[in-house]
């Protein structure tokens, strides 16, 4: 693959082989010498169109780790507040020959419409409500590492499935590796016709958290709303709030997640969250380092081959 556009595009083979990968960069990461040069004498440009604080700063990390030359452009400093489109913005620094483009962007399909006007590789880092390839590659991993498998999983994932990009990312990729998903939370918040994504839906968390081995758990997400449907706190956390009473419908050892950033008593009890005996919420940060280091290092491995190096 040319760029990291989305799961959807990813085979199971693919998957494996990003996570496998990633499973060296862990072992790297946790050392004293976090350092290696595959990325030596590449240029990686990240551009954040919406705010980050987990993606943005594993994937400076991964890149500098890596050895790439990485520059992080303030967009809020950028020419786009002159009005400058996505396209002429992306066509500039093009032309600065950059290797690898890390792109957020809040529209869904606005990272898809840059990587057809660029030469360098274009990993999404999330796109509207669309796809964030990464976090659902980081997720399968800390899912694989916790449960010794990622696949034949009964996996629950609650909450506002209709504005999350993380929750469609997870769905295909879960999917692909062959697991059972079971979507939990109100019908306001579950998108029309998601069953045609081989998913169970429930809107009661007793009957829909029933002896799953992991629970993944998502942030209200008012800023994609608009002025819709919002809930009342209170209410949304009594009926789809995880806590330590509804997390015994699921099995004894299943495991909690959250991608972050999370509201504490919105979605989840912050005493479980920070339970290291069932969340695995910090494990998924320290796995979104290595998955974007693999991700890079593949994507730089198919640079060099297509582009002949100089005699
Ligand atoms: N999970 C995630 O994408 O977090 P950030 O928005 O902080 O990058």
């Amino acid at each position: 693959h040319r760029h990291l556009l989305g799961i959807e595009q990813l085979g199971p083979l693919d998957i494996t082989t990003i996570l496998d990968l990633a499973e060296d960069y862990v072992t790297m990461n946790q050392g004293t010498a976090k350092h290696s040069d595959v990325l030596a004498g590449l240029t990686q440009i990240n551009m954040f169109f919406e705010n980050s604080t987990r993606t943005q700063a594993s994937f400076e990390i991964a890149g500098k780790r890596l050895g790439a030359d990485v520059m992080n452009m303030a967009m809020q400093a950028s020419s786009i507040k002159k009005g400058e489109t996505l396209i002429d913005t992306a066509l500039t620094l093009n032309a600065m020959h950059p290797d690898l483009l890390v792109v957020r962007h809040p529209q869904s399909g606005a990272v898809d419409l840059l990587a057809q006007k660029v030469n360098c590789a274009v990993l999404n880092a999330g796109d509207g409500r669309h796809e964030h390839p990464t976090q659902a590659l980081l997720d399968a991993l800390t899912i694989r590492r916790a449960k010794g498998r990622l696949h034949r999983l009964s996996i629950a994932i609650c909450g506002d499935i209709a504005h999350s990009r993380v929750a469609r990312s997870n769905i295909l990729l879960l999917g692909k590796m062959e697991n059972r998903i079971r979507l939990i939370g109100p019908p306001t918040l579950m998108p029309a016709q998601i069953e045609s994504f081989g998913v169970e839906v429930f809107d009661d968390m007793k009957k829909g958290l029933a002896d799953v081995d992991v629970v993944m758990m998502l942030r209200l997400q008012r800023e994609r709303m608009d002025g819709g449907f919002i809930p009342s706190e209170r209410e949304y956390y009594h009926r789809f709030g995880l806590d330590a009473d509804k997390l015994t419908l699921a099995k004894p050892d299943a495991i909690v997640m959250h991608p972050g950033p999370m509201n504490r008593g919105v979605e989840i009890d912050g005493t479980l969250a920070d339970d290291i005996n069932r969340s695995v919420i910090q494990d998924q940060v320290e796995m979104g380092v290595a998955i974007r280091m693999a991700a890079m290092e593949l994507l730089a491995r198919n640079l060099r081959n297509a582009r002949p190096t100089a005699a």
